[in-house]
């Protein structure tokens, strides 16, 4: 498909936010939390948008959807919604069921992202990476990131060394042609498996996974001393 009336093609992310969170030990979801003022969901959205998403299906809990509604009344781009699976896999699954329907041989091209709610402060230049691979031709795209703690892997009498400049931490978005990630997901349906990501998805059907560069700004609220970094990140005039 070529750019119509030069306006580029439509990218939709899906932004999956049904996760409880409980690690981080806050009073409301972990994606409605908000740092300086503004909800994580909220963050990840205006990034995502920053970055070239023209489109998100945000997967939310069915209930106390309003709430979640609220944090993205201002969104940039369209929002439609989805509710959450009991695996973070199932959420995706419910985004991908989203998805406007397309002429067949569209939506076999059209470039979907599915993004950690929790992940807010990604950099646009980093969404936009992710998306230019996908439509350079790759299957699915993953942005990664050195590991900077050593690393040792447990094993049955003790524990062993891991090289660190061989292993790469794994980011959202991931990136995908529609067409791998709903095969992808029809196939673990299909056979009951459940995979670690996205990636591991498109995987499972044979394809290839092309790493991109990720960023350290794009780290994962867990954990309530992710919600401090996140804070001194916005006040030091960061990514978002
Ligand atoms: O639990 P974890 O941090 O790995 O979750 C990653 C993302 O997946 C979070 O944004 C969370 O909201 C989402 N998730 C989901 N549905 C689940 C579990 C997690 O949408 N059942």
């Amino acid at each position: 498909m070529g750019h119509i009336n030069n306006t580029p093609e439509p990218v939709v992310a899906i932004v999956v936010a049904a996760g409880s969170g409980s690690r981080l030990g806050a009073e409301v979801p972990k994606a409605l939390v908000p740092v300086a003022g503004v909800p994580l969901l909220a963050r990840a959205v205006t990034q995502l948008a920053a970055g070239g998403v023209t489109e998100v299906v945000v997967v939310a809990p069915a209930e106390g959807r309003q709430a979640f509604m609220d944090a993205l009344a201002d969104a940039p781009i369209p929002v439609l919604w989805a509710d959450g699976g009991a695996e973070r896999q199932h959420s995706v699954a419910h985004g991908l069921a989203m998805l406007p329907d397309l002429p067949e041989a569209d939506a076999e091209h059209q470039v979907v992202l599915v993004h950690d709610a929790a992940r807010a402060f990604l950099p646009a230049d980093m969404v936009a990476r992710v998306v230019e691979a996908v439509r350079g031709g790759a299957d699915a795209v993953v942005p990664v990131i050195p590991v900077t703690d050593s690393v040792r892997e447990l094993v049955d009498d003790g524990s062993t060394v891991v090289d660190r400049a061989r292993l790469r931490a794994v980011q959202t978005p991931q990136g995908f042609r529609r067409g791998v990630i709903e095969e992808a997901h029809r196939i673990l349906a299909e056979t009951e498996t459940i995979v670690t990501d996205d990636a591991a998805a498109a995987e499972y059907i044979g394809c290839t996974v092309t790493l991109v560069d990720g960023s350290r700004d794009a780290f994962k609220v867990t954990e309530p001393l992710d919600l401090v970094l996140a804070e001194a990140l916005v006040a030091s005039g960061g990514t978002a």
